[in-house]
């Protein structure tokens, strides 16, 4: 069983339909959500689930290497075989990188290499973008840059706002991410 923790921020939906995909023949189970904010809406919809979580609160730590030591140490105590980012809005540095990178996969909402950081979707309705799209990626110590392993596409139609055009994404995000993390995983065994 490979065993797989997922990282968030917020609602975690993503984190929530890949929880629903480890089930049956999957390889992989969910062992621990961690949030870095503690009112994240996904860390109840976790609970629900039966999953076990933690909250380390980078606001906790002096700076971003000691948020880091424990949230390595956090999830080091679940002795997870791979990492989930799902909706984890906290930049990390390249050592916590490092300790993870092969096992540490990414959803971002963009076709990369295209929008790297934030306001994805803001950026490509002013770019006159006709389609947008998410990418799910490896971890490398440079932001959203690691091998693509998967990409979903959406248009962009000529009356969206940011939140029309998110939504339209999120859609896409939620049968992309599970596809790709379980062929991920089966590749593993
Ligand atoms: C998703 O759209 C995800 O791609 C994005 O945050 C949202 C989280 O939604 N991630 C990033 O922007 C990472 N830089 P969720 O909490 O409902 O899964």
């Amino acid at each position: 069983m490979i065993r797989t923790a997922i990282l968030i921020s917020g609602g975690g939906s993503n984190m929530v339909r890949l929880a629903e995909s480890m089930t049956g023949d999957h390889p992989a189970r969910p062992v621990l959500v961690v949030s870095n904010r503690p009112d994240a809406g996904g860390l109840l919809k976790a609970r629900d689930m039966g999953i076990d979580t933690a909250i380390v609160d980078h606001k906790d730590f002096a700076d971003r290497e000691a948020f880091e030591t424990k949230l390595h140490e956090t999830l080091l105590a679940a002795n997870p075989d791979v990492i989930c980012l799902a909706g984890f809005m906290r930049v990390l540095n390249g050592s916590f990188v490092q300790k993870w990178q092969g096992r540490m996969l990414n959803i971002h909402p963009s076709l990369l290499p295209k929008y790297k950081g934030l306001h994805t979707h803001q950026r490509a309705i002013e770019a006159g973008d006709t389609e947008a799209g998410v990418t799910v990626h490896m971890v490398t110590p440079a932001l959203d840059d690691g091998p693509i392993l998967g990409q979903a596409r959406v248009p962009v139609l000529a009356s969206d706002t940011p939140d029309d055009l998110a939504a339209r994404v999120l859609k896409a995000e939620h049968a992309l991410y599970p596809a790709v993390f379980r062929r991920f995983v089966e590749q593993l065994n």
